[in-house]
């Protein structure tokens, strides 16, 4: 099932490490290649002879020999190890480790690798209930998901403390089966292909204070652009005014308004192979933009009529001058979904139009989650349960990948 895959296996200092032995074992006999790194708190749990054994390759842990006596270690091995991997799992993972990650801290050798790596991570949280709840690790992890990496829920449960609660490493099982679907995931399957995605809303100036905009986070744009780089594509990814971070190894281009976005996203077009459009472009906006702040006492009567005129359709420009490209659109609908996204299609001259409704249970702008149906141009109808965001990235770039050439 794994054979000829490349495993970097991180171990912290957590009692759940000696579940991570049997995942090792579990892995060789799969097939893969694993190279366990371990921090010097991990030796701690567990000994290094134990993972070298299972994993039948030494097991790092210095940046540098413990003692001066030592031969030097090969150099640049960090570097050269996060190219050797396939993907990256840290179990357990604790507290610390998660926060030294999270801020591109590199003071021992399994932070230091991650900081090189192109490959993707997942992160197995394990720790106590309150350090996992406390609010700077929620941030830590909440900043670790946009940049694009796997953070799994911790399991529930009894702890090591004898309290009980969030903070059990997930089972070895779940582990498996996520490297199995990150590996599925990240076959590079788009090398080669130069993807470029919109995310997040535009803001449409009113005046110097003031501006008409809408609830997009960019969420679902930023998890696709991450998706696609990890699958080997050249992602440009154009976005509004969002909070947040760069997915790893992608273009990113900022603009404000719908004309800027437009004028972005016409300029890439020609070079790519597949655009997809996230962002929650406003269709109108002010006529006028006034340079100077709007001030009460200029609208007499309490009456502020705001005149808008038509953006331009940025997703319908590109639909007309397609040249072989593959298009994706987004259709946002509370009401008449499958009807009113299928006219999208048809008048934008997509490939896929996903339909989302803001008002379902776990879709919509801020959610981690979404619930689409995607209909091609052949009129397939496939509606997918509730999802991760970062999930339906991969199925529609999965979709997507059967209509490119
Ligand atoms: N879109 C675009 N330019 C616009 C408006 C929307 O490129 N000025 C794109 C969006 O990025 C999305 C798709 O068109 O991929 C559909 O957006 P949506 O807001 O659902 O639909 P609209 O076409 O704006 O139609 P309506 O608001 O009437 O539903």
């Amino acid at each position: 099932m794994l054979t000829g895959k490349r495993i970097l296996l991180g171990v912290t200092g957590g009692i759940a490490a000696y579940k991570t032995a049997f995942l090792v074992r579990e892995f060789v006999r799969a097939g893969a290649e694993v190279q366990v790194v371990m921090t010097r708190a991990a030796t701690q749990f567990i000994t290094p002879l134990t993972m070298t054994t299972l994993s039948k390759r030494e097991v790092i842990i210095d940046m540098f020999p413990p003692s001066p006596d030592q031969p030097p270690h090969q150099p640049i091995r960090h570097i050269n190890l996060a190219l050797w991997g396939d993907v990256m799992l840290i179990a357990p993972a604790t507290a610390n480790t998660i926060a030294k990650i999270a801020h591109g801290e590199a003071d021992n050798f399994l932070t230091t690798l991650v900081l090189a790596l192109r490959c993707p991570l997942i992160i197995a949280p394990a720790m106590d209930v309150d350090m996992y709840l406390n609010e700077t690790t929620r941030k830590n992890i909440a900043l670790l998901r946009e940049t694009g990496c796997t953070v799994l829920e911790a399991d529930s449960g009894e702890l090591a403390s004898g309290l009980s609660g969030s903070g059990r490493m997930p089972e070895a099982v779940r582990l498996f089966d996520e490297v199995v679907k990150s590996l599925n995931n990240s076959r590079r399957d788009l090398a080669g292909k130069n993807v470029l995605v919109t995310a997040g809303p535009t803001h449409e100036p009113i005046d110097p204070v003031r501006f008409i905009g809408n609830r997009s986070s960019g969420k679902m744009g930023f998890a696709i652009a991450a998706a696609a780089a990890w699958r080997g594509a050249n992602v440009t990814l154009i976005s509004g005014p969002v909070s947040l971070s760069t997915p790893r190894n992608v273009r990113r281009l900022d603009v404000s308004t719908a004309r800027e976005m437009n004028a972005a996203v016409m300029a890439e077009f020609p070079a790519t192979d597949l655009l997809i459009m996230t962002a929650a472009v406003a269709d109108f906006a002010p006529a006028r933009s006034s340079q100077q702040k709007i001030k009460r006492e200029q609208k007499p009567g309490g009456k502020f009529v705001l005149e808008l005129l038509e953006n331009p359709d940025i997703l319908e420009a590109a639909g007309a001058k397609k040249t072989g490209q593959m298009i994706i659109g987004f259709a946002l609908e509370t009401e008449n979904g499958v009807e009113n996204a299928r006219k999208k299609l048809a008048s934008k001259n997509l490939d896929i139009v996903v339909l989302n409704n803001p008002l379902v249970e776990g879709a919509g702008f801020s959610t981690d989650t979404n619930v689409v149906t995607v209909i091609t141009a052949s009129g397939k109808v496939e509606e997918f349960p509730l999802m991760s965001k970062i999930d339906v990235a991969n199925a529609l770039l999965s979709r997507a990948l059967k209509g490119l050439r």
